[in-house]
């Protein structure tokens, strides 16, 4: 392969290459007025905005068809600029817009290739990865009422780095994440080459693409989904419950009971300020599942006051923004991209295997620092999450995993005046520290969706990142699934182009 080179010396030469094949207006520099507005379009957490930690792109390119891609990986391989690549921009650790490496690098913002092109009939779907997960739940449920697609709660992630990673969302035990559902891709790989179906890529790189990341094998351009059938009614609850009204036991219950569940039923649990809010949904009607839950968890004391049954697609809306959808037409699925920047966030991942105990979910709930400062969102899996194997896609999360948890801290500060970026008040990580011993181990595992450097970052040597210093977060995302996903990467970018701090490395 060649080498492509540490530094880029031909930054210039990168935007004069891109000027004979991208239109100027797709090609924002920092002195156009309208450059810092974009990059921060999408950004969602405050971390990344302080100047301490978004050091700025040489450029952004916003493509609008596979040609302008295929152009900046070209230019990009020629002259030694980097490429980060932008679907939704929520990235946990925003390695989509930022580099912590010192190197020059342009970022790739695929927000204009956004289509959703539904087949009804064959109950399939095409959608360019710049969609939002709310795109594309809102063209499937206009142009094909009866079916659905499993993927993530929050609205505006991207479809391009979701799917890579996974997707798990409340359909989950019935379907398996977005990446199982996933039937055929488009991708542009290391050398600009447009690959416009699986058979042009191979199996391999094929497998890579459905749970391995994004940013390691390419840039995906679309993915081709198999839609799911969905109910005419489908059934929301929500039940919250504080420690006084038995918080502590029905969680204690929940973590066996909701993987057994009906494959048509999901229960997450968010754990927050000494409460346990249970949201559901269920692929039927109220008087269903309350009496499926008289029967197998009477501990939630759910009634047929806490339903709410409605379509799939208003569903998706309501589980996010509540009973605002009450009054604002579905279309706010359609969000525009360009969101008031958050708190600052950092988030970690575990996974489950056997029951916490009442004690120590009596310790969690009564952390001394509980109030305000994180909360704990429990995912269920069993169900067809189970019965998928290990090495079918590169998720690895499979048999006997009870639930996933997600660790999530939010804090103020000031991030325009780069204040309070470094350091992460301790709640989330003396949690984290407190877990270990009742969570997966060797390796303990984590959810690559749910990036965390804190897990490890690679290593460079001789231009390349090394496959031993990959491991160390890598076997945690992937478990025995990443040395074929480092071979894989040797197979397709054995010049180790496509990198990021957390990319798979290619395993020689
Ligand atoms: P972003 O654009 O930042 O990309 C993420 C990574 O993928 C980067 O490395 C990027 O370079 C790469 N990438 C992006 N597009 C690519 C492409 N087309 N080809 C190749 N690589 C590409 N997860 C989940 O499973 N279920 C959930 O319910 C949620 N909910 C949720 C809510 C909120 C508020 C946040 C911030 C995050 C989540 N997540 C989640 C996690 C989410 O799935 C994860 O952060 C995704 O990587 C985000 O995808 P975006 O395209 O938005 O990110």
């Amino acid at each position: 392969y060649v080498p492509v080179p540490a530094l880029a010396w031909f930054a210039g030469d990168f935007l004069q290459c891109l000027s004979t094949q991208v239109p100027s207006q797709l090609v924002l520099t920092p002195t156009s007025p309208s450059f810092k507005p974009l990059l921060v379009s999408s950004i969602r957490n405050a971390r990344f905005v302080a100047p301490a930690t978004a050091r700025p792109p040489l450029c952004i390119v916003t493509p609008t068809n596979a040609s302008h891609v295929q152009a900046a990986v070209r230019c990009g391989r020629h002259t030694g600029v980097r490429l980060r690549v932008r679907s939704g921009g929520h990235d946990n650790e925003g390695l989509s817009y930022r580099s912590q490496h010192p190197e020059v690098f342009a970022v790739l913002d695929l927000a204009k290739l956004h289509a959703v092109r539904v087949d009804p009939r064959a109950a399939t779907a095409w959608v360019d990865s710049g969609a939002t997960v709310g795109e594309l739940y809102y063209a499937v449920g206009k142009a094909a009422p009866g079916l659905g697609f499993p993927a993530g709660v929050c609205p505006t992630v991207g479809v391009g780095g979701q799917f890579s990673g996974g997707g798990q969302g409340l359909m989950m035990r019935k379907y398996g994440l977005s990446s199982d559902n996933i039937v055929d891709a488009a991708i542009v790989d290391a050398d600009g080459n447009l690959l416009p179906n699986k058979k042009a890529m191979g199996d391999d790189l094929f497998w890579a693409i459905r749970g391995g990341g994004g940013g390691s094998f390419g840039i995906v351009l679309s993915f081709k989904l198999r839609l799911v059938p969905v109910p005419p009614k489908v059934t929301f609850f929500s039940v919250t419950k504080t420690m006084e009204q038995g918080a502590v036991d029905a969680v204690t219950k929940w973590q066996t009971v909701a993987p057994a569940l009906p494959d048509d039923l999901s229960i997450r649990v968010v754990v927050q300020q000494r409460q346990a809010s249970f949201q559901s949904l269920y692929l039927g009607s109220c008087s269903r599942v309350v009496s499926t839950l008289r029967d197998r968890f009477p501990e939630l004391g759910m009634t047929p006051a806490d339903c709410r049954e409605m379509s799939w697609l208003q569903y998706v809306a309501y589980i996010y923004f509540g009973d605002a959808i009450n009054t604002t037409p579905l279309d706010v699925l359609l969000l525009n991209r360009t969101m008031p920047i958050g708190p600052f966030v950092k988030n970690r991942s575990d996974y489950v295997r056997k029951a916490l105990t009442n004690n120590t979910w009596n310790k969690i709930f009564t952390w001394p620092s509980a109030a305000a400062q994180g909360e704990l969102i429990l995912e269920p899996h069993g169900g067809r999450m189970a019965k998928i194997a290990d090495d079918d896609t590169p998720f690895p999360h499979r048999s006997g995993v009870l639930y996933n948890i997600q660790y999530v801290q939010f804090w103020k500060g000031n991030a325009a005046a780069g204040g309070n970026t470094s350091s992460t008040p301790d709640w989330i990580n003396t949690m984290y520290d407190y877990m270990a011993p009742f969570v997966t181990k060797n390796p303990r595992a984590a959810y690559a969706n749910y990036r965390d450097l804190d897990l490890g970052v690679n290593k460079m040597v001789g231009g390349v990142s090394t496959y031993e210093s990959g491991k160390a977060w890598g076997e945690r995302y992937f478990v025995s699934n990443f040395r074929r996903l480092a071979m894989i990467k040797r197979k397709v970018d054995s010049g180790d182009y496509f990198r990021n701090e957390q990319s798979v490395p290619a395993l020689f």
